[in-house]
């Protein structure tokens, strides 16, 4: 089985730098048990050298859409290359908030694509109704997410499902392995049904939302390629026994 793919999303966290520092050092005393994944950490951008020169690979929580044109505030992928950034996350449910719209995802992924690093692109639906009606609103949100992308440029990408009312709860409020694996075979087949079925078989599937050390094995087990983790990842027990319970006998 290929390594789980593990990403921290510190978001906006830790507040300094000797905060993000003695983190960092906390989680290498379990550096051979991150090992075992295909680990990252999407610092904020002030981090990124620090988490560069770590054991953990440094990606990026956003990128600008493509523009020559000098833009205060942004940070270019080349920037974010010189950090050793290959990995971004994309279209998170917290930056859709802000008014992110699919097209702008989907044009940042294609930026992300051409400048060599593989865009992780989130994508989930803001609450659940009985009739199963957000289903119609998410295959909306991966359609726009990745209008315009080739099969080959599809089977560059990665996807987190992150349904939004499971973020940032506790995992008693997280979703239920088995409409984990519902909602994974409804995305496999709207990727299937739009890049055919041998693309959409490259794509890794991760989770995010509420991903803690009591669920995140029974939530492995429902398909997932690995894991988005926000603020289990902030914390260095918690997120170590993430790791252990994925590993555990
Ligand atoms: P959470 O965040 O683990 O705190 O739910 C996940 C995310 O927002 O990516």
């Amino acid at each position: 089985m290929a390594k789980p793919i593990i990403v921290a999303n510190w978001k906006n966290f830790p507040h300094s730098l000797p905060e993000a520092r003695a983190l960092l050092k906390s989680l290498s005393k379990k550096k051979a048990l991150f090992a075992k994944t295909g680990f990252f950490i999407a610092p904020p951008a002030p981090y990124l050298e620090l988490v560069s020169q770590s054991f953990a690979r440094p990606a990026s929580q956003d990128l600008p859409m493509e523009t020559q044109a000098p833009q205060t505030g942004a940070l270019s992928p080349e920037i974010l290359k010189s950090f050793g950034v290959r990995l971004a996350i994309l279209g998170h449910s917290e930056r859709r908030a802000l008014g992110e719209s699919s097209q702008e995802v989907a044009d940042k992924v294609k930026a992300s694509l051409k400048a060599g690093i593989t865009p992780l692109v989130c994508v989930g639906e803001r609450s659940r109704d009985a009739d199963g009606e957000y289903f119609s609103a998410l295959e909306e949100q991966i359609i726009g997410s990745l209008a315009g992308l080739s099969k080959k440029e599809a089977e560059k990408i990665m996807v987190a499902y992150e349904p939004v009312w499971a973020i940032g709860k506790s995992a008693g409020e997280a979703i239920e392995p088995q409409d984990l694996s519902e909602a994974l075979l409804f995305v496999k087949k709207v990727l299937s049904d739009r890049f055919g079925r041998k693309s959409a078989e490259k794509v890794p599937l991760l989770y995010g939302g509420s991903v803690e050390p009591r669920n995140a094995r029974a939530l492995l087990e429902s398909g997932v390629s690995g894991f988005l983790v926000g603020h289990a990842s902030l914390n260095a027990k918690a997120f170590q026994g993430i790791v252990e319970a994925l590993f555990e006998k």
